[in-house]
């Protein structure tokens, strides 16, 4: 996939199609130079840094749980919708992309 047209407010890159994130599961993707995760929680799509704030994990790659993702190392958790810190040892939230789909597919503004 490649980035789309820049919009006035910033640059808007496609992600994914919708048909590749499965309800209650995420993606890692790479684009412009970020690793991030696109989330489908119960139909609405939302998009993270891929990484955790305390380590290694790829929230990604955790476990979902409605608007909740567990990262695969220490078992913090995070809101997928705000990045707040549900649930230590993580203490920085992560960072939220604004997301919404266009033609089919995911997209995001930077
Ligand atoms: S690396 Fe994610 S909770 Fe530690």
């Amino acid at each position: 996939m490649t980035d789309t047209a820049r919009h006035p407010s910033g640059r808007t890159i496609e992600l994914c199609s919708t048909a590749d994130v499965a309800a209650g599961t995420a993606i890692k993707v790479e684009r412009a130079g970020l690793e991030l995760a696109v989330f489908n929680v119960d139909g609405e799509f939302y998009v993270t840094d891929d990484h955790c704030t305390h380590g290694p994990g790829s929230l990604s790659e955790g476990f979902i749980d409605g608007d909740i993702v567990e990262c695969n190392f220490h078992q913090g958790q995070f809101n997928i919708r705000t990045g707040e810190v549900v649930l230590p040892p993580c203490f920085v939230p992560v960072k939220t992309y604004p997301a919404s789909v266009r033609d089919g597919k995911v997209i995001i503004e930077v």
